[in-house]
């Protein structure tokens, strides 16, 4: 593995961190606060290129490695966790799964506006009874001539309410199980698609989590996305990518919680002596600054491999599962290191908690990685 980077993802790596600095640093509490969507800060990540960046030009990304992704996803996750679970549905839930699986009308007609962030993508698979059991679709897609109409409702997804285009994964055969569910290219506003709720969450507040209902919505045939039947492959395949933006956000909080601990211990006093200067400060800045390397370590080794074409499902699930654990870890230490400050919303270590605790949860929980963890051990 090469740790040297390329100039150009050095470049990319500054831009966004001027951007993150710039444009989202200044209002994430804010919106935290308010359950505020960042709008604006998504328009201009779009234009930036942040939305589409390993989608080929041609189809409105900007051609970029994994690892360029991960650099500047890093960048804004430090900032601000809930743009960098927008940003990272988009590019590698959506935009990647269109432009592995999607035909070239359907990259032609959606993929071009997801990559270039004219539009907005989302992800449905979760379901309220299909979590981690993600085969137990009930929504269902019943073939009707040149249509499928889908009924049924998703819940718990990223982007929802401000999605153009939601990716549904629906039973097409449900007798078939996982052979029976096929993904599907859903427009928001046709007939019959509703916003059923929207969750109000311990973190990643200014991003949208909400459930999607659909009632006899009449889908295209030719906007299902690869074969009857490929669906929970296209799923599982698409979050295996997901996995190391997520690993990607969690890192980056792991580090946000480090940053903020380095800078009040220099400042804060106690005892007539700046707290950095007692090592039981300076023992848990020292275990979060190696565990971040680790994180980092695994997180661009998955991202390597996924650049060489190489299996990186093993690899992406070990950083999800690591770099999750050590962002909650590491803001718990921050938020002990400012000890009653740290408990308040004034200093930001409260939220880097609330955001990293989701890291364990979505696109597979911990013990979801750790099953595909062990599987590939015992195989
Ligand atoms: N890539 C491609 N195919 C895969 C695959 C992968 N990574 N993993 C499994 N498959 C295939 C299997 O080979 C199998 O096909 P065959 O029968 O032809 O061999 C099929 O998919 C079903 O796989 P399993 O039999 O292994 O399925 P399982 O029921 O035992 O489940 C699991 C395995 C690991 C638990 C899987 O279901 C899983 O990852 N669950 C978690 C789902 C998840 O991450 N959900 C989050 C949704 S997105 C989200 O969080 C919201 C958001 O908006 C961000």
């Amino acid at each position: 593995m090469n740790f040297q980077y390329t100039e150009t993802q050095l470049m990319i790596r500054e831009t966004a961190r001027k951007f993150a600095e710039e444009e989202l640093a200044p209002s994430a509490d804010e919106r935290d606060e308010k359950e505020e969507f960042p709008y604006e800060a998504v328009k201009k990540m779009g234009e930036l290129g942040f939305m589409g960046m390993m989608i080929p030009e041609q189809y409105g990304g900007v051609d970029l490695d994994t690892i360029s992704y991960v650099l500047a996803l890093e960048e804004i996750g430090k900032v601000d966790a809930s743009a960098c679970v927008i940003m990272s549905v988009n590019n590698s839930l959506v935009c990647w799964g269109l432009d592995a699986y999607g035909t070239e009308e359907q990259k032609q007609s959606y993929l071009k506006d997801l990559a270039s962030g004219k539009k907005l993508g989302a992800f449905a698979l979760s379901e309220p009874e299909a979590g981690s059991d993600a085969t137990n679709q009930r929504t269902t897609a019943q073939k009707d001539g040149d249509f499928y109409i889908l009924n049924g409702t998703k819940n718990f997804i990223t982007n929802g309410s401000n999605a153009d285009v939601v990716l549904v994964m629906a039973a097409t055969d449900r007798a078939k199980g996982a052979k029976g569910v096929s993904s599907f290219i859903v427009e928001k506003n046709i007939p019959g698609f509703s916003v059923a709720k929207k969750e109000k969450k311990l973190g990643i507040r200014s991003s949208d989590t909400v459930s999607l209902a659909f009632q006899d919505c009449r889908i295209p045939a030719a906007n299902r996305i690869g074969e009857e039947g490929s669906g929970i492959k296209f799923a599982l395949k698409t979050l295996d990518g997901g996995r190391i933006g997520i690993a990607t956000q969690a890192l980056a909080l792991a580090e946000a919680s480090l940053d903020a601990a380095v800078k009040y211990s220099k400042e804060r006093k106690a005892f007539d002596h700046p707290i950095a200067e007692f090592q039981a400060i300076q023992f848990k800045l020292a275990d979060m600054a190696t565990e971040i390397e680790a994180a980092r370590g695994l997180t661009m080794h998955a991202a390597s491999l996924k650049d060489r074409g190489e299996p990186f499902g093993t690899l992406a699930a070990m950083a999800k599962l690591y770099a999750s654990r050590i962002a909650v870890h590491c803001a718990l230490e921050a938020i002990q290191i400012h000890g009653g400050y740290g408990y308040v919303r004034e200093y930001k270590v409260e939220r880097f908690l609330r955001d990293s605790k989701i890291t364990e949860i979505y696109e597979g929980t911990s013990e979801v990685q750790r099953v595909v963890i062990a599987r590939s051990l015992l195989q």
